[in-house]
């Protein structure tokens, strides 16, 4: 049932509000609720496919920034064939809506018994990575059918913030207040979720522009840089235009080539710590005639706006939370440029929604 949209993606995209608050129930019915004590794990590996490797990309952020826990991120794929070094002061996650990704239960399975503790940061509870593994914690974005994943995304960066937090306080580098200070900034993000949707109408308004390039760039740095890398993994998936996403700064050392004037870049930058360097980013582009799209703030659009092809406005957001607002743009810019295109959104060519095979 699409409940009145015209897509399952477009209903599933306008859910995350309400499946976000349904895990910060689960989680955050007062303090932090989470069935693990990261007192003793000396580092994690963060291992998953396609969409959810983006969640762990985001969260290798986190968990460093906030907890000081090494983390590393694996695609699954890649996982056991280079025989990865494993030791028991060291815990495995692995991030899967579906947890029959192939490719993600065998990496499980080659961890199990050489890591202290296995987790799955999972959709369906009854899932064989969610039975496989030492403790499941479910991230209750309720079925998703459109094959691209768009709220189990934004319910796994929730689940592993409210991780890195736990690991955070547990490791004694995050005081009671500055914890709470945290929690209260989540409570309010499905409201801030809810504003972030008014971004579809500027975004359909830009569609049909998008939808006539051959190739977009998305820029992005820290915890936002995965964000490029899945708005970029969207919108080739949905509508078969090529893009790639890259760390804003490393794209002097060598994509800067691919930039004229048919090329959109799209730049996703919250006002955070890195506003600054992604801006002087976005003006390189802009020398050689690149045509920006700048998704920030008000004072981010009205502080580096002025030349750009585009803007979008975004609502202000805690820097820690935008990787989880800044999703919507990413998926909102996937969805209506395949509209645009009239390519089948929810089913698209080559794809499956759960890939049970190696
Ligand atoms: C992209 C997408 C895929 C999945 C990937 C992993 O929109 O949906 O990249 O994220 O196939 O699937 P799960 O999470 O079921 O293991």
């Amino acid at each position: 049932d699409k409940g009145g949209f015209r897509h399952f993606m477009a209903k599933e995209i306008a859910e995350q509000p309400a499946v976000l608050a349904d895990a910060i129930a689960h989680y955050l019915p007062d303090g932090l609720h989470l069935p693990l004590d990261f007192s003793d794990v000396d580092r994690l590996t963060l291992v998953a496919c396609g969409t959810a490797h983006y969640a762990c990309h985001v969260a290798k952020y986190w968990f460093e920034q906030i907890a000081r826990l090494p983390v590393e991120i694996d695609i699954a794929s890649e996982f056991r064939y280079r025989d990865p070094v494993l030791s028991p002061r060291q815990w495995a996650v692995f991030v899967s809506q579906s947890g029959e990704t192939a490719d993600t239960l065998a990496a499980l399975r080659h961890a199990s018994g050489k890591v202290g503790k296995t987790v799955a940061v999972v959709n369906v509870a009854t899932s064989s990575i969610a039975r496989d593994v030492d403790v499941a914690l479910p991230i209750l974005a309720g079925v998703e059918v459109g094959v691209a994943s768009t709220k189990a995304f934004s319910c796994q960066l929730m689940v592993l913030l409210v991780m890195a937090l736990k690991a955070a306080h547990d490791r004694g580098v995050l005081d009671d207040a500055a914890l709470a200070a945290h929690l209260a900034d989540i409570r309010a993000l499905p409201g801030l979720m809810n504003q972030a949707m008014t971004v579809a109408q500027p975004v359909a308004a830009l569609a049909d522009d998008l939808a006539e390039a051959q190739d977009i760039l998305f820029l992005g740095r820290g915890p936002i840089y995965p964000l490029a890398l899945e708005g970029a993994l969207k919108l080739k998936e949905l509508s078969y235009i090529h893009a790639e996403g890259y760390a804003s700064g490393e794209l002097k050392h060598g994509p800067i080539a691919l930039i004229d004037a048919h090329v959109p870049v799209i730049v996703l930058a919250p006002r955070d710590a890195l506003f600054e360097k992604t801006v002087s980013n976005m003006q390189e582009v802009m020398a050689r005639h690149g045509r920006v799209l700048l998704i920030s703030d008000e004072r981010g659009i009205r502080e580096a706006g002025a030349d750009c092809w585009r803007t979008i406005r975004m609502p202000e957001v805690p820097a820690l939370l935008a990787p989880l607002l800044y999703a919507i743009p990413a998926q909102l810019l996937a969805y209506h440029t395949a509209i645009a295109k009239g390519t089948d959104v929810d089913q698209p060519r080559n794809l499956a929604k759960s890939v049970t095979v190696e």
